[in-house]
């Protein structure tokens, strides 16, 4: 066996021996709430797509005539020819309504983390960041070559000592965190952390990408990144902040700089959410309270957004739980380490408008049956 063959075949048997090899499920989303499988339908409880607007008619069709009027992609980096009109409007549409002075569209909000970072601090700074941030903050902090300290989740102590011990050391200072934290559901202490920050003369980049269009913020960071392809349901990242800071950005971001622009099909479609999300602001208060009725219901602690986590210790519990939900037809997809810390492998249920209260109660009855909550019945062991 060629060497490179055998190196990838011996690490997909150390991942197959721990349950954590990835496999791809085709998966079409038919309706908002429900997906394909081969031929079965499923309830989904595990899409990002908060609002249900990735199906919504007025969204696709302001993709389809941005498509029809403009094709399919943007054909080259913003900084050459991409830099198509609808991505200023949106931009401009972004930072008036996360209250900021102005905002940089990018490909995803993966690349927004990866290109904004490295662009505003590197060797010789300092990054802080919360020990449950998203592995996209992760790679663009080490991406910067600064020194990386983590912060126990959401420890403003822990925080206030590190800043007092190390900022001293370090040119500049980032701190990194979400305000809803992907996996876990809960809020970052943003006004607590800007205060914390502030003294210390660091500056804070707080990721949005799942608290859009589902939570009122607390706080407004001075770096507000987010993603369009959560609550908004189509694809996309942004940051908005200060106008010279966006400046800077299009010269150094590096995956805006060096990538292709957004397609103006995504920016109509982000447009169009967004009208919705302002016209429409029941719907953003849905997905919470949808949470809220699943927590109440299997005696949870009350949910903080539209995730709900339900950790159920090691990767094979989880496989064998979420397949258990599978064969009620019930979708939420177990996630294992290393997306979640080992031993923490759980079932992730996200909330969307989209679901009604049958849904809800179907799901925490199902989860009470198959043992995921409460005591555990027989066949999870299968
Ligand atoms: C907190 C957080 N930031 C960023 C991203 C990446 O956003 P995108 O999917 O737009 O690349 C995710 C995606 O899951 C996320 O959870």
């Amino acid at each position: 066996m060629h060497s490179l063959d055998a190196f990838a075949a011996q690490k997909l048997a150390t991942l197959d021996a721990a349950n954590l090899r990835r496999r791809l499920i085709p998966s079409a989303r038919t309706s908002a709430a429900h997906i394909q499988r081969g031929d079965r339908t499923f309830v989904s409880f595990s899409c990002n797509d908060y609002l249900g607007l990735a199906q919504d008619p007025r969204v696709k069709a302001a993709a389809i005539e941005a498509i029809q009027r403009y094709g399919a992609g943007a054909g080259a980096s913003r900084l050459v020819t991409g830099d198509h009109p609808l991505l200023g409007r949106l931009e401009a549409r972004l930072a008036a309504f996360k209250g900021a002075d102005a905002a940089l569209v990018f490909g995803s909000g993966y690349l927004a983390n990866i290109g904004v970072i490295p662009a505003l601090v590197g060797v010789g700074d300092l990054v802080l960041l919360d020990e449950l941030s998203h592995a996209c903050m992760v790679s663009g902090a080490r991406l910067s070559g600064a020194r990386i300290l983590t912060f126990s989740h959401n420890d403003m102590d822990q925080l206030a000592a590190l800043l007092a011990a190390e900022r001293g050391r370090s040119a500049r200072a980032l701190v990194l965190t979400e305000r809803v934290f992907s996996m876990d559901g809960d809020r970052a202490p943003v006004p607590d952390l800007l205060s914390l920050a502030e003294a210390h003369d660091a500056w804070t980049l707080v990721d949005d990408a799942h608290g859009l269009g589902v939570v009122t913020p607390d706080a407004q960071a001075p770096l507000e990144l987010g993603t369009l392809s959560k609550a908004l349901g189509g694809m996309g990242g942004y940051l908005c902040a200060s106008a010279p800071v966006i400046e800077l950005l299009k010269s150094r971001a590096r995956s805006f700089v060096y990538a292709t622009g957004l397609p103006p099909a995504s920016a109509a479609a982000a447009l169009a959410a967004l009208d919705i999300l302002e016209a429409e602001p029941e719907r953003s208060r849905r997905p919470l309270a949808l949470a809220r009725r699943f927590t109440a219901a299997l005696g949870l602690p009350p949910a903080m957004s539209a995730i709900v986590p339900v950790q159920v210790g090691d990767a094979t519990r989880a496989l064998a739980l979420s397949a258990a939900l599978a064969d009620r037809g019930l979708l939420v997809v177990a996630i294992r380490p290393p997306t979640v810390p080992a031993g923490t492998a759980r079932l992730r249920v996200a909330f969307s408008a989209a679901h009604d209260e049958a849904d809800v109660d179907a799901l925490a009855q199902a989860m009470r049956h198959v043992g995921a909550v409460g005591a555990p019945q027989l066949e999870v062991a299968r």
